[in-house]
């Protein structure tokens, strides 16, 4: 194998695709090295799942940005086997279930499905 070449910080990061630390180190703060480490993982971590949710959402393809937060669920008459939470938190997705959405025209259904796919994307 070959013997490591002497890099700078970013050349390491590329290497290593640590694409946010080259970016993310000098705006961390340093109390010790454990904690200083920690944090920049995070950030990169947390940038990391940022892209991934962002890729997901531009691939899902969705025909507007909606989300659960700003749909009204008042109007929403739901069978008793669901509950706003049991949607929100997408169990649906794990039993392998469909959601049917019916209503007259302009009702929030697309809304509805939308802030789903967002939310599915959110989670991963
Ligand atoms: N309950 C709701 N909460 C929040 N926004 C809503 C709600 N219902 C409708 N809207 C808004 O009204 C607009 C029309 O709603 P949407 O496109 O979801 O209707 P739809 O039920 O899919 O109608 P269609 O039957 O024509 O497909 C959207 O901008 C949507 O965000
Ligand atoms: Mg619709």
């Amino acid at each position: 194998m070959k013997p490591v070449s002497k890099e700078t910080l970013k050349g390491y990061c590329k290497t290593l695709k640590l694409a946010h630390v080259p970016r993310a180190y000098l705006e961390i703060s340093y109390t010790d090295r454990e904690q200083y480490l920690t944090d920049l993982f995070y950030a990169e971590i947390a940038a990391r799942q940022a892209k991934k949710v962002k890729n997901l959402i531009k691939k899902a393809g969705f025909p507007a940005f909606k989300t659960l937060e700003d749909f009204q669920w008042q109007p929403v008459i739901l069978p008793q086997t669901t509950t706003t939470a049991g949607l929100a938190n997408l169990d649906f997705i794990d039993r392998h279930e469909n959601v049917l959405a019916l209503g007259a025209v302009g009702t929030g259904q697309t809304h509805l499905a939308i802030a789903l796919g967002i939310r599915a994307c959110m989670e991963g």
